[in-house]
């Protein structure tokens, strides 16, 4: 009978923990207190693959500040505000079916600077691989790119957590497959 109850209690622990990871991963955006400042940053920096994508807009905020500036080169390379990264990064993949891949993530965090001592910020280097598929509608079904490079990256800690200022994607090497899926 005890056995039983033991069980069943462990058994229970072991659901609510699954649900809270599930929860957690569900709400890849949100604050994360409890994480570590470095953890809260891979994790402000691991969204991005997860709003662009899933051509989430609203997991842009999650990543970007809202007065940051990417440049992603070419015809990306002066985007200043969130509004306009979110309109142009999801304009890129609008034909595709996409998928960022992030290895490589270096983080050097920076003690608090200005008066107020409130100004925490950080900068990471990120690698990635960016594949790019046709879906058969734009492009054909079996084209492909793949783009390799690093992201890298200021963030500052804002009241919503740690979200990037500014973004400088470096390529490196070159682009491998059908070019035509980059659009114009
Ligand atoms: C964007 O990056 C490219 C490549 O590094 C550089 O040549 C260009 O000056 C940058 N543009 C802006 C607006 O920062
Ligand atoms: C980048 O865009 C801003 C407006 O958002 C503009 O003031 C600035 O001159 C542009 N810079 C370059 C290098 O094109
Ligand atoms: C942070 O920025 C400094 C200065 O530009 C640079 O030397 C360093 O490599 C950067 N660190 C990371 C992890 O990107």
């Amino acid at each position: 009978m005890r056995t039983h109850t033991m069980l069943t209690t462990s058994l229970l622990l072991i659901l609510l923990n699954f649900s809270s990871c599930l929860a957690n991963a569900g709400h890849a955006g949100s604050s994360h207190k409890h994480l570590t400042p470095w953890e809260q940053i891979h994790q402000t920096l691991h969204t991005y693959p997860l709003a662009i994508d899933n051509k989430d807009s609203s997991l842009f905020p999650a990543v970007f500040a809202p007065d940051a500036f990417a440049n992603y080169t070419g015809p990306l390379s002066n985007l200043t505000g969130i509004e306009a990264i979110t309109t142009a990064l999801q304009a890129s993949v609008a034909n595709v079916l996409s998928q960022h891949q992030l290895g490589t993530t270096v983080i050097g965090i920076h003690e608090p600077t200005g008066h107020s001592g409130r100004h925490h910020t950080a900068n990471s280097t990120t690698y990635f691989v960016a594949s790019l598929f046709g879906t058969g509608e734009e492009f054909p079904m079996s084209s492909h790119v793949y783009l390799y490079g690093q992201y890298r990256d200021v963030l500052a800690r804002l009241d919503v957590g740690w979200r990037i200022t500014k973004r400088q994607l470096v390529f490196m090497g070159p682009f491998v497959g059908d070019q035509s899926l980059l659009g114009g």
